[in-house]
């Protein structure tokens, strides 16, 4: 894009992947009328400090954690779901700021991520081809009910504000409250040696609670600080007519300019299907004032990533953009060094993320998906240590997890086996961590800036 020819609408002059075809264009315009109308979702305000945190990140002051589901349901939009997700990205930022004593700045993938990418468009159902299901906001998961409908759209709204509603709601009631994390129950994780090393870090956390209350250092500003903690939304940026119907020209809360943002949720992302340099994914993101993910994988040239940094973030904005690698777990060497020198050269300040999950799916031999604990976990490590051979520094884990006790991804401390798969196999889309495999990748990481900090090599 170039500054003066951008407009919410701009990239509806580019081609665009991943489109999804309405037979009902008046009910279509109707809803996005209708969406346009609705108030934001999220504000400048929130907007801009999920910028200014992520600049910390950038500048490897501070950690992120991103995390959630593949595709959110509908169904999710539910008050166990919910605080599970919370409780599991709370406990795994809690163990991350133990080892790394950095802030960890905290960005789920919720309340808004309906929408999926398919790499085909239809699919074969009782010999008769069908629309692939694209997402809750778009068609049904049932096979009779595949044709998109607008009206999903305007669901997805409604489903966002739900979720957010009752984040907001339980976060600023104590639930993320620091003097209480025994709270945090962790009676549902099977494995006593994930219960008794987080039961460790709540102890030693609860006595330096304690003792700075006896000498006085918690005082009602700090207080304040350990009750209650950030939580920013996110979602893959696919479903362009929603995006631009949520995009609005708002006070920019610095200096009272005016900008444009996204309003539907603070933290989207391109993916790497829809990544085209010269398509309307790029042009839409180039325009929006939120901090932004670009999904980075093995089909991307050095000189492309470049080329669309330049694009979204034309005055190298620290932080404004995050780098999600996800190669694979045996490709990464092959792909992230020239990538790490190629950002370097450009003098783009990024935020480093590992997707470790996206390049790491298999068939299993039951015919599901999965993906291996192993092979997430070797990404991640590779990541750290191939950041670190090149002047450079991990700063953040982009995960597809859930609070609950799936049995999605084989391996990890259950030692989940291909047969055992079967027992509690609930995505609709990729596979995720369930709740003990999420905190082990935590331990992992934290143990890793554990060693750091105390000078002891290697990961
Ligand atoms: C995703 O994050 O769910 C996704 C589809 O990832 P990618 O674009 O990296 O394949
Ligand atoms: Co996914």
């Amino acid at each position: 894009m170039t500054e003066n020819t951008w407009t919410p609408s701009s990239w509806r002059k580019k081609p665009v992947t991943q489109d999804v075809i309405y037979n009902d264009e008046e009910k279509l315009n109707r809803v996005l009328g209708k969406l346009a109308y609705l108030p934001p979702l999220v504000c400048p305000r929130e907007i801009q400090a999920l910028r200014e945190q992520l600049k910390e990140v950038a500048l490897g002051k501070a950690f992120l954690l991103q995390g959630g589901d593949c595709a959110e349901s509908f169904d999710y939009c539910s008050q166990e779901p919910i605080e599970n997700k919370l409780k599991i990205l709370l406990q795994m930022s809690l163990i991350l700021t133990w080892g790394a004593r950095i802030p960890v700045v905290r960005i789920a993938r919720m309340a808004g991520q309906y929408a999926k990418p398919r790499s085909k468009p239809t699919e074969l159902h009782e010999g008769e081809e069908i629309y692939s299901f694209r997402g809750d906001n778009i068609n049904g998961y049932n096979p009779n009910d595949r044709e998109p409908d607008p009206e999903r759209l305007l669901s997805a709204y409604f489903h966002s504000a739900a979720t957010m509603n009752y984040v907001r709601s339980i976060l600023n009631s104590g639930f993320a409250d620091l003097h209480r994390p025994t709270e945090w129950d962790l009676q549902y994780i099977n494995s006593t040696e994930i219960r008794e090393e987080y039961q460790t870090i709540v102890n030693r956390l609860t006595d330096a609670l304690n003792y700075m209350q006896v000498i006085g250092a918690d005082q009602p500003q700090l207080a304040s600080t350990l009750s209650s903690v950030d939580l920013y939304m996110s979602h893959e940026g696919l479903m362009l007519p929603f995006e631009e119907a949520l995009t609005r020209y708002l006070p920019d809360p610095s200096n009272g300019g005016r900008k444009w943002y996204n309003t539907s949720t603070h933290f989207l992302w391109i993916g790497d299907r829809t990544r085209q340099l010269d398509g309307a994914h790029v042009e839409y993101f180039s325009g929006i004032e939120n901090p932004i993910g670009i999904k980075v994988g093995p089909s991307m040239e050095n000189e492309e990533l470049v080329r669309v940094l330049n694009i979204v973030n034309p005055k190298k904005e620290i932080g404004k953009v995050t780098l999600i690698s996800r190669y694979n777990a045996t490709k990464i060497e092959q792909y992230l060094p020239g990538h790490i020198k190629a950002v370097q050269e450009s003098g783009h300040v990024v935020v480093w993320a590992c997707d470790p999950m996206h390049g790491n799916t298999e068939q299993s031999s039951s015919g599901v998906k999965t993906r291996s604990f192993n092979n997430i976990i070797q990404e991640i490590s590779k990541s750290i240590r191939i950041h670190k051979e090149n002047n450079s520094q991990l700063n953040g884990i982009h995960l597809e997890l859930t609070g609950d006790h799936v049995t999605e991804c084989v391996g990890g401390f259950m030692e989940l086996d291909h047969d055992d798969l079967s027992q509690n196999y609930q995505t609709f889309c990729d596979p995720r961590l369930n709740c003990e495999q999420s905190l082990d990748v935590a331990f992992l990481i934290a143990k890793y800036y554990e060693r750091e900090r105390k000078g002891v090599p290697g990961i």
